[in-house]
């Protein structure tokens, strides 16, 4: 018999967030994008993992989150795939992998599904993705909306901060809102915004919104791992509750290794053959 321990997991689904929602108990949800983090924040009973293209950022070191690729999506993807049991995986689709027509939209969404396992995926925009949202819907696929600062569009707002506080552009992402649930999308991410604006689209919603930047009202909460465990700080929006200082734990545990290793206290006795 394979020498692997047999788990008993409930998964989470795009129902179970519905029924949490219906509830009102709250939806949590982290960024990962490596087998081992994926694995610690799994066990620790997260509801979402969100393989980000904030990738781009914390990973990779772009200043935007324009650069990933498709490619690298799905080699992130695949890795956090392996490390967990029981949350709901989402995929971002990449900047550039679904802009031009639905054709396009519809083979990413099926390549990031197809090649790494994933549970469902993540788009940008409101009106101007809804007939892609609707063929990768048709396709089978659970699709996760996002809405508000949208960083794969960051050279259109040209700064980060937070959006729709003009009368126009509220509208607009109350419009969108519903656009994308209509289009059947499991839930929608809402970044940056005022918390009065989410709160709103959060009681005209039936699907969960899951928020970062936008308040206590929505439904749920989303963070990039490297910002809340602290291993980004030069990243300290007032939205952001960092949870550990990692960079500081890591680089007292390296010049520790360091001052060990030259001071010839490791390895000692015990830790040698
Ligand atoms: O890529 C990402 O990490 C995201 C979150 C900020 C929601 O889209």
């Amino acid at each position: 018999m394979a020498n692997k321990e047999i788990k008993e997991v409930k998964k989470v689904t795009t129902n179970t967030l519905q029924k949490m929602k219906a509830a009102g108990e709250k939806i949590s949800m982290l960024t990962a994008y490596d087998f081992s983090f994926a694995r610690i924040i799994d066990n620790a009973g997260i509801d979402i993992v969100l393989v980000g293209d904030s990738a781009s950022n914390v990973i990779a070191g772009h200043e935007t989150t324009l650069p990933i690729t498709i490619d690298q999506m799905i080699y992130h993807a695949s890795a956090v795939i392996r490390g967990v049991d029981r949350c709901l995986v989402v995929v971002d689709l990449p900047f550039g992998s679904y802009q031009s027509n639905s054709d396009i939209a519809l083979a990413s969404a099926i390549r990031i599904m197809k090649e790494t396992g994933a549970h469902s995926i993540k788009i940008e925009g409101g009106e101007e993705v809804i007939d892609s949202v609707k063929r990768i819907v048709s396709a089978g696929i659970p699709v996760m909306g996002h809405l508000g600062l949208t960083p794969q569009s960051i050279y259109k707002f040209g700064t980060y901060t937070v959006r729709a506080k003009e009368a126009d552009e509220a509208n607009k992402l109350r419009r969108d809102a519903k656009l994308l649930e209509k289009a059947g999308c499991f839930g929608v991410v809402l970044e940056k915004i005022p918390a009065e604006l989410a709160k709103e689209v959060t009681e005209s919603l039936h699907i969960p919104t899951i928020g970062i930047g936008a308040g206590m009202h929505c439904d749920g909460q989303v963070l990039v791992m490297h910002d809340m465990l602290g291993i980004n700080t030069e990243f300290r929006p007032r939205f952001l509750r960092q949870y550990l200082n990692l960079n500081e734990q890591v680089t007292r545990a390296v010049q520790q290794y360091i001052s060990d290793v030259k001071g010839k206290s490791f390895p000692n006795e015990n830790e040698q053959y």
